[in-house]
């Protein structure tokens, strides 16, 4: 049996979330906020995160700083169960990235100092740490840079070594969506893009059309769309899965915690209907909390968030035991 369920290569940062602000954001003022959280930020690391907390035994290949903020995050992930014995510290002088998040209600200001985030290089990758696993994930192929041009001949290595693979491309800050991504697209076994993503990278009108364009590449094509759940397609069947009806209080996240709910399913040979309903499972934890960790962090708390849903009957088992 390999080492691990699933190993996951990317970016590790923090994200500082301000609540509570003035509708204006004067100059100069001292403007104040009525709450805050600093969580464990980056896709990569969420998905990683929450799917240990699922109970999947997770290797986490990344790079950080030696700094205050890069030891909090690795704090983190080492208190989810994430492996992180591969992660490299930066030299470079650049610092751990973080993600500054002044939430507004129904809109935020994202500001992210990349750091470390776009530093990981083949270089420190582990070929046999990153294929002791039957899954492989990647997040956030576009703030990955240094990695990018690297990306599909790692994914043919890790599919000739025997691995599926996962990736969920989140957004690309320049909106081009090239840069190898159709080159690495026929090692994918699993795409994971939101409904602006997918329509993004299919070029299609709809997010109907862009699955449907998508999976003459990928076997299983899944779209999340936010409230409204999420649709896959897998050949010419197309299935739906509706989201869970929660009060969402920050959806921060939400959409890596989908991948960590379907890709826990997924690797344990379920069926996509499984797998979708787990997706959305896992998606509707991360809104009750702020942040995509929070909710996966507070055990008590998810267990009774899972034991609250009729639908899904349990959170995965781990990969070795039946069933
Ligand atoms: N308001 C909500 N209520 C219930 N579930 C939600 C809500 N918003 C998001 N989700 C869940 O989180 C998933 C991911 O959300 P989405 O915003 O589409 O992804 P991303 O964060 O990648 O943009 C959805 O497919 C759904 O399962
Ligand atoms: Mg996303």
């Amino acid at each position: 049996m390999p080492r691990f369920d699933v190993t996951i290569a990317g970016e590790l940062n923090l994200d500082l979330v301000l609540y509570g602000l003035p509708p204006e954001l004067q100059p100069e003022r001292e403007l104040l906020a009525s709450d805050m959280n600093i969580t464990l930020g980056a896709s990569s690391a969420i998905v990683a995160h929450n799917l240990a907390a699922l109970g999947n035994r997770v290797g986490f290949a990344s790079r950080v700083a030696e700094d205050s903020m890069g030891r909090l995050a690795l704090e983190r992930l080492i208190e989810a169960g994430v492996d992180v014995s591969t992660i490299r510290r930066s030299t470079d002088g650049a610092r751990t990235g973080v993600t500054v998040i002044l939430h507004h209600g129904r809109w935020r200001n994202i500001l992210t100092y990349l750091g470390t985030i776009s530093r990981l290089a083949i270089e420190d990758l582990d070929f046999d740490y990153l294929s002791s696993a039957r899954h492989f994930h990647l997040s956030s192929f576009y703030l990955q840079t240094t990695l990018r041009p690297h990306i599909p001949a790692l994914f043919k290595r890790l599919k000739a070594a025997g691995l599926t693979i996962s990736l969920d491309t989140n957004d690309d800050p320049d909106d081009r969506w090239q840069g190898g991504l159709w080159e690495a697209l026929p090692f994918v076994d699993l795409l994971l893009p939101n409904e602006r993503e997918a329509v993004k990278i299919s070029g299609q009108e709809n997010v109907e059309k862009a699955a449907a364009r998508l999976s003459e590449t990928v076997p299983l094509v899944v779209v999340k769309l936010g409230a409204a759940g999420a649709i896959a397609r897998s050949d010419s069947k197309l299935f739906r899965s509706p989201a869970l009806r929660v009060d969402a209080i920050d959806t921060v996240g939400a959409g890596d915690s989908f991948d960590a709910g379907f890709i826990s399913r997924y690797i344990r040979g379920a069926d996509v209907e499984t797998c979708l309903a787990h997706g959305n499972l896992a998606g509707a934890l991360s809104t009750s909390r702020p942040g995509g960790t929070e909710a996966f962090r507070d055990r008590e708390h998810r267990e009774q968030f899972f034991r609250d849903q009729p639908l899904v009957s349990q959170p995965a088992p781990r990969a070795d035991s039946p069933g």
